[in-house]
């Protein structure tokens, strides 16, 4: 029996009822598969953490929890009645995770809501781009300092990045493009042109890929580049998009626009590329109001399984499940859409269902085993 511990984080916004949905997902995985067992525990974070009186947006009982867990799933962050300090509890939690690595997967989950981008359909179906975003340093962390008084006071923010920064981030790129066959390619996106850290990054990134991932494709190209490629003929960008935390804050929202919803994603930080603890989250983490489409919080459990917890087929199962709800009546015989992406289903509605196709899944697995 592998006994699991997963410390959620239900959060603001959204978030509370995305913890439920995740609940309800975790616990058919081990109702189903009999070998897994998970310990799930709630723990106050974000806006929601001051509201119930703790001192902190990341109170230290919270991040000890995270710290012992296999794997963390914050749902959700942002109370504007508490300013910003919901959001640095979250950039405090990745540091203190070390979760260094930031992979999000931009991928349609049904290639049939291709009609629903902004996009030309057969120009953007086949869009597969993983970013593999450095999360823990850059301007995000460097030293800052507010507009000083008087007239023509100035504002100063740094980014700064040293050799083991990109050099750890680099491997987790080069060992994830090495698990496809062939490896997939590598673009690595800085301003090498202008910033002094580009510079840094390009040569660092070279010479990683020369030692160590000879077989993996490297492409070196600017971030005004990518950001006009995303929008001009983003396949082209199919692969790794390995790159610095602010240009990959900016062109992974970009490039998420492509697909019809910002609830179809999640995001994963890591502290290397397979196995060992990881924060799992909705792709957009700041939603408010209530809930439409709990889709982001399942696909970040389905990318926890793949890589905090290795348990790939579970993972693909999720997928497969995901996909199938998605699909339209024609190819599947059910499809159960929410508004945001053109159905009428409510969040409970779509999260049944997707259990339903999901138990049978987690059941293949039962069988396959004996
Ligand atoms: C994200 C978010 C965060 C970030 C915010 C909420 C601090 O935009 O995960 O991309 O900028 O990293
Ligand atoms: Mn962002």
């Amino acid at each position: 029996l592998r006994k699991l511990h997963i410390a959620l984080l239900p959060g603001d916004g959204q978030g509370p009822t995305l913890a439920s949905h995740a609940e309800l997902v975790l616990n058919l995985i081990q109702q189903t598969r009999r070998n897994i067992s998970f310990d799930v525990t709630q723990h106050h974070f974000g806006g929601a953490a001051l509201e119930a009186g703790e001192s902190q947006s990341l109170p230290f009982a919270t991040l000890n929890a995270c710290r012992e867990a296999d794997a963390v799933i914050a749902c959700g962050i942002g109370d504007a009645r508490y300013g910003l300090e919901p959001e640095r509890g979250l950039l405090t939690l990745r540091q203190e995770l070390g979760c260094f690595a930031n992979i999000r997967p931009i991928k349609f989950p049904s290639s049939s809501l291709a009609q629903l981008s902004a996009f030309k359909a057969d120009r953007v179906e086949d869009l597969d781009v993983t970013f593999v975003r450095e999360l823990t340093g850059g301007v995000y962390y460097g030293d800052r300092s507010e507009a000083s008084d008087g007239e023509d006071g100035a504002a100063v923010d740094t980014t700064r990045y040293t050799k083991s920064q990109i050099t750890r981030l680099a491997r987790v790129a080069g060992s994830y493009a090495m698990q496809f066959n062939p490896p997939k390619p590598v673009h690595s996106i800085d301003k090498h042109n202008i910033m002094a850290t580009s510079r840094l990054w390009r040569s660092i990134v070279t010479d990683v890929f020369e030692k160590e991932f000879p077989a993996v494709p490297l492409r070196h190209t600017l971030v005004d580049t990518a950001a006009m490629l995303l929008s001009s003929n983003p396949t082209s960008l199919n692969g790794i998009i390995l790159t610095e935390n602010l240009f990959g804050d900016i062109l992974s929202d970009q490039a998420a626009g492509i697909l019809p919803s910002p609830c179809l994603l999640a995001s994963a930080a890591l502290t290397r590329a397979r196995g060992g603890p990881g924060l799992f989250e909705p792709f957009e983490i700041k939603i408010k109001g209530e809930l439409v489409n709990p889709l982001s919080i399942i696909q970040a459990i389905s990318l926890m399984l793949e890589t905090s917890l290795d348990l790939p087929l579970e993972a693909q199962g999720l997928v497969r499940a995901i996909r199938r709800t998605l699909d339209p009546i024609e190819l599947i015989g059910t499809n159960v859409r929410t508004v945001d992406i053109g159905g009428n289903a409510t969040a409970d509605e779509f999260t049944q269902q997707l259990l339903q196709h999901f138990d049978y899944e987690l059941e293949a697995i039962n069988s396959a085993e004996m």
